[in-house]
């Protein structure tokens, strides 16, 4: 009888537990507008994941770091106080040297060679890259090529001299700048449009989505459409926490990831130019176009950086990327448009 009861007990503990268990809770902090491609894919996976895993995970998105900023997140990753970020490639530098890759200034000639880049066997081997820091990798989202933005006109490197720009936590971005003989500030993103405003910074580097969603174009007198940098991102998770999930949510979670993932690259590819229109039509920044003459002496003032990083980046991962920027056959092309057509329609 007495059997009886414990077992009884005992049942109904593990009922109860089962029932307030509830669903598993995913955090995706990020510090972007929602609007962006990067917020864009995190509401998508959040659609995703909990169509497929009904009951079984809710997932909140926090944008703006609103939950976690930069410097804050990836300690809160570590502790399993978020699971999922995307931060930019220029934030890992404490997690692994390798990632550095893509600050090197014109090491990619446009976006479609860093997505041939990040496609390569040599691009998706940086996903486990920081196994042994604790942080696994699950694919890459593109926001954009990075332009200049200043108090002034910026046409050739002599104009950046004695500038104060805004930089991420990124030592070849700081060393960007120094080449340019430039002073360099590390500033979290969402501190950004303040030290703009009040010229505690004179200039930055952003994508379009970037400046047309936090407003850096009602700050800056000038923006040079220089394309000279990437900013993309790598979706991530802390690695214990994912290798505990039971089997079929990782299923349903990964899938779910890889198609949030392709639907913030297809908003990337596709919203780019549009983000930059918006920017123009507000008429408030000046747009700068450089000449090709122009260009080359931003490039040859920014190269000699390549050098100081090659070692630890590591040449074959530089050559793979060097690689990519060969263009592709005729018919990827074609297939590009199509998709890029095919995600307008869908959009309208
Ligand atoms: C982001 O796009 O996540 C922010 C990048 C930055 O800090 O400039």
């Amino acid at each position: 009888m007495k059997l009886l009861s414990v077992l009884c007990s005992a049942l109904l503990l593990s009922l109860s537990l089962s029932v307030s268990a509830g669903p598993i809770v995913i955090k995706y902090s990020h510090v972007v507008a929602d609007a962006t491609p990067k917020g864009q894919a995190a509401l998508k996976f959040k659609e995703l994941a909990e169509k497929k895993l009904p009951g079984k995970v809710e997932v909140q998105v926090f944008p703006n770091s609103q939950l976690f900023g930069d410097g804050k997140e990836m300690e809160a990753l570590l502790l399993g106080d978020v699971q999922i970020l995307a931060p930019s490639l220029a934030k890992f530098g404490k997690y692994t040297k390798k990632i550095q890759i893509f600050d090197l200034p014109f090491l990619f000639d446009d976006i479609d060679a860093v997505g041939r880049f990040q496609n390569s066997a040599k691009g998706r081997e940086l996903f486990t890259s920081m196994t042994d820091k604790g942080i696994v990798g699950f694919g890459y989202i593109h926001n954009g090529m990075k332009h200049f933005s200043a108090n002034k006109p910026l046409r050739t490197p002599a104009d950046a001299k004695g500038l104060k720009f805004r930089i991420q936590a990124s030592d070849v971005l700081e060393a960007q700048f120094k080449a340019l003989d430039a002073n360099p500030q590390k500033i979290a993103f969402a501190e950004v449009y303040q030290a703009l405003q009040s010229g505690v910074v004179d200039g930055a580097e952003n994508p379009w989505a970037n400046i047309y969603t936090k407003k850096f174009h009602e700050v800056q007198g000038y923006i040079t459409e220089s394309g000279h940098g990437v900013l993309d991102y790598m979706v991530i998770a802390n690695a214990k926490w994912w290798d505990g999930l039971p089997a079929d949510v990782k299923k349903g979670l990964t899938e779910a990831m890889e198609e949030s993932i392709a639907y913030g690259n297809k908003v990337a590819l596709t919203e780019d130019d549009d983000f930059k229109a918006k920017v123009v039509a507000d008429n408030k920044a000046k747009l700068i176009q450089l000449t090709a003459a122009e260009k080359q002496q931003w490039r040859d003032a920014m190269r000699p950086v390549w050098a100081k990083f090659e070692n630890d980046i590591g040449k074959d991962l530089i050559d793979a990327a060097l690689a990519a920027n060969a263009k592709p056959k005729a018919e990827k092309k074609k297939s590009d448009k199509k998709a890029k057509s095919e995600h307008k329609s869908e959009k309208k």
